[in-house]
């Protein structure tokens, strides 16, 4: 295992971040720490939760696998969804995040968090008041550093603008979608992020399951993409475009003998800007087969290729941009 620095901080994460979305769902307690168990073994001490994550279930989980153990984790979790039934129990007013934070360090057992992310950004809220209350939570000492996640460029700009103008801390890294079947942050995220510092997490790197190789054109009868809604829902996944780039991926797969899963987020571990893909596994199999992800190199014309299949179309600026580079 490879350690990484986040963004604009001394802070070492693995190469590989563990999501634990699943935990105390699809994936059993028994199941869940033997995976934390087994990923901190093979060198992984990057785990990434929230709180409304089976309703607080997967928070309580983690916390009971590290307990023993909690210097050795980089600990990340998020606040921002719904987790009352009123008008505060949602956003990142200051109300929310401090009534967030302590119900996660209860849940987590612990008296500091890592790395506490937004987790989407919020119109209600002023940025001003959303970074003043995090950086009061820095100050206490219940939290360590500070990300965001799923905000448009200029959403994460502003507010770095806002904390450099102030004085706060800034945000250290986003976590937002992308993968091989999701490049939507090429339009401007990735350059802001290279330009400020800021290090890319990313959420889905398996397309939620789609790039694992278990999928055919036929419509799934079981597995996550049979899900009607959200962001890795077969309709959205259903497209000639994602097949291509899976044909790419089995073929690259064959070639080094690895699995569609391992090429998939190999792709993204050589990918530059991108610190620590955070990765879903149901099972201990799913987990064994993704973390040997790590430990080996894709040869660049590989890598070329699949970057070529997956990429945006030509677009503006970006094109615009590009032609007039100066060669300085
Ligand atoms: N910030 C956010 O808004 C946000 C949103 C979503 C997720 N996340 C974080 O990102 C993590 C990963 O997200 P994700 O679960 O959507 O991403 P993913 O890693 O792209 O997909 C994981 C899913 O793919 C299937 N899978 C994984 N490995 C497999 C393998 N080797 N072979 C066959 N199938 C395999 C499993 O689904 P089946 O159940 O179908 O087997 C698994 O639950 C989450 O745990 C969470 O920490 C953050």
């Amino acid at each position: 295992m490879q350690y990484r620095l986040l963004g604009r901080s001394g802070l070492a994460v693995s190469e590989l971040c563990l999501g634990t979305m699943t935990f105390g769902n699809t994936t059993n307690e028994a199941d869940s720490i033997e995976m934390m168990n087994r990923f901190m073994e093979k060198g992984g001490n990057f785990l990434d939760t929230a709180d409304v994550y089976v309703s607080g279930r997967s928070e309580e989980i983690v916390g009971k696998a590290i307990k023993n153990r909690r210097s050795e984790v980089v600990l990340a979790t998020k606040v921002r969804m719904n987790t009352a039934d009123h008008p505060n129990g949602a956003g990142i007013s200051r109300k929310h995040i401090m009534d967030g934070i302590d119900a996660s360090l209860k849940r987590l057992q612990t008296d500091y968090i890592d790395l506490y992310q937004v987790h989407v950004w919020d119109h209600a809220t002023p940025i001003e008041e959303t970074l003043r209350t995090l950086d009061d939570l820095v100050t206490s000492g219940k939290v360590r550093y500070i990300g965001c996640s799923n905000f448009f460029a200029w959403q994460l700009m502003k507010s770095l603008a806002c904390s450099d103008a102030n004085r706060y801390v800034r945000f250290i890294s986003i976590q937002p979608q992308y993968s091989l079947v999701s490049r939507e942050m090429d339009r401007e995220m990735m350059s802001l992020c290279a330009e400020e510092n800021v290090g890319i997490i990313p959420w889905a790197p398996l397309g939620g399951g789609f790039l694992t190789g278990r999928y055919t054109r036929e419509e799934p009868t079981e597995g996550r993409l049979t899900s009607k809604v959200g962001e890795s829902s077969w309709a959205l996944r259903n497209t000639e475009k994602n097949f291509a780039v899976l044909d790419a991926v089995s073929d690259s797969a064959r070639q080094l003998d690895k699995t569609p899963s391992q090429i998939a987020l190999r792709w993204l571990l050589q990918r530059q800007g991108i610190t620590s893909p955070i990765f879903g596994a149901r099972t201990l199999e799913q987990f064994e087969d993704n973390m040997g992800a790590i430990g080996w190199s894709m040869p660049q014309e590989l890598w070329d290729g699949l970057d070529e299949v997956s990429s945006l179309p030509s677009e503006y600026p970006n094109r615009f941009i590009a032609k007039f580079a100066r060669p300085y």
